[in-house]
């Protein structure tokens, strides 16, 4: 057997293209899923008992059901309406709506962390409920939320894994076709969460270097 045409350096590229998918699919979900888990928060926090309704039924519907289903169910349910969805697409959709749900809780518990007196004070000072949320409740609330959020972004770096199963090229699925190009098992698999831990530990580090700055700010 030719050594070097097996040489894991050969597949480098493969490994490179799988990085890529995998960062694309979570920063893309990242930003859907703020928006979208910002809405839903809001919803939550309202006084409106419909509004409500409709964001704790989808926050815990969505928690309370596997990632893996959920990309399982927008890929070939929106795929049976839309004719060839690509997986991408599908990929990036349900890891957003997945996103959202847990999103909107760290800004709900965040929000809800502030105490009461904190709004009573700034309403006795004849501030309008925008104004105390803008310059009172969500200061103080962020920096409970910033650091949560960026939990959440390295969380889908690793769980956006579940991509893999519909045919997304990310890392995941890279390590597989590297498995099945060289006959090795143990090997890409290893490197894969070698790849992954890097990626994570150096976002978290990164982070971590905002997260100091802001709190001299
Ligand atoms: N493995 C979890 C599940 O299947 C993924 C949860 C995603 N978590 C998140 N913070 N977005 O439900």
């Amino acid at each position: 057997n030719n050594s070097k045409q097996n040489s894991m350096w050969n597949y480098w590229s493969y490994f490179a293209k799988g990085i890529e998918y995998t960062l694309i699919i979570t920063v893309v979900s990242v930003f859907f899923g703020f928006l979208l888990g910002v809405l839903l928060a809001l919803l939550r926090l309202s006084k409106g008992k419909f509004q409500r309704a409709i964001a704790i039924t989808y926050i815990e519907f969505i928690r309370g059901t596997p990632l893996m289903v959920q990309v399982m169910f927008v890929y070939f349910g929106i795929g049976a309406l839309v004719q060839s969805l690509p997986a991408l697409l599908a990929g990036i959709i349900a890891v957003s709506l997945n996103s959202a749900a847990y999103v909107a809780e760290v800004i709900r518990s965040g929000i809800e962390s502030i105490p009461k007196g904190q709004t009573e004070a700034a309403r006795s000072l004849g501030m309008s409920q925008t104004i105390t949320y803008r310059y009172v409740i969500i200061p103080q609330a962020l920096k409970n939320i910033w650091p949560a959020l960026g939990n959440e972004f390295i969380t889908l770096i690793k769980e956006s894994s579940i991509v893999s199963i519909i045919g997304v090229g990310d890392l995941m699925y890279q390590m597989q076709l590297v498995q099945s190009a060289t006959y090795k098992g143990v090997f890409p698999i290893f490197i894969t969460m070698v790849i992954y831990f890097v990626m994570t530990f150096g976002l978290s580090k990164i982070l971590g270097y905002f997260e100091g700055r802001m709190k001299h700010a």
